[in-house]
């Protein structure tokens, strides 16, 4: 099977109902395609990819079946074993290892992806004046977004081999022409 954006979103739509989990995977999505487009990277790959990331965890919402038995749907479905083995990769309690650009890409955008969401839920004009400084400064603050693994962030960034305030500042741009559909305010 051809790896595309639409097949990917298709095949998440079918397994995944929650508002908050299609968001989650169209933030990573953003991030991690923007990624791509900045290194000459398959965008539909890729794309694929951060849209199926966490396409299981709605019916398979513990660390013992997601992503792992997620994995063997998606290999029943026919995806690449390119797309199977960077979705795993995600997962941190599997070890596996993030050898790629693609891997390094997925894990930096989906924690941080997630707490920029969060950063923008709570300012009026949403993500459109978020700024690095003020992501950073709220990352410091353990009770904002408690769910997001702050390590992870860190981590993701530096796998990455980029630095973190450009990191943040390339995915906050990255999301904001999506922003409505993240269920964020804009300022008009
Ligand atoms: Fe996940
Ligand atoms: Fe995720």
């Amino acid at each position: 099977m051809e790896p595309t954006r639409d097949r990917a979103w298709e095949t998440l739509t079918r397994y995944t109902k929650s508002e908050a989990l299609l968001r989650h995977a169209l933030a990573v999505e953003a991030g991690v395609r923007a990624y791509a487009a900045k290194s000459g990277d398959d965008e539909e790959l890729w794309s694929a990819v951060a849209l199926l990331h966490d396409f299981d965890y709605e019916i398979h919402p513990t660390l013992d079946k997601h992503p792992q038995d997620g994995a063997a749907i998606l290999r029943e479905e026919g995806w690449p074993e390119e797309v199977i083995t960077a979705v795993l990769s995600h997962a941190n309690h599997l070890g596996l290892p993030r050898d790629t650009p693609l891997k390094k890409t997925l894990f930096a955008c989906d924690e941080l992806s997630g707490f920029i969401h969060a950063c923008g839920l709570v300012r009026p004009d949403g993500i459109e004046t978020l700024e690095p400084r003020s992501v950073r400064k709220k990352l410091k603050q353990p009770s904002f977004a408690s769910g997001v693994n702050r390590d992870d962030v860190y981590e993701g960034a530096e796998e990455l081999g980029v630095d973190l305030d450009e990191h943040i500042a390339f995915v906050i741009e990255a999301m904001r022409p999506i922003a409505p559909e993240l269920g964020l305010r804009t300022a008009a």
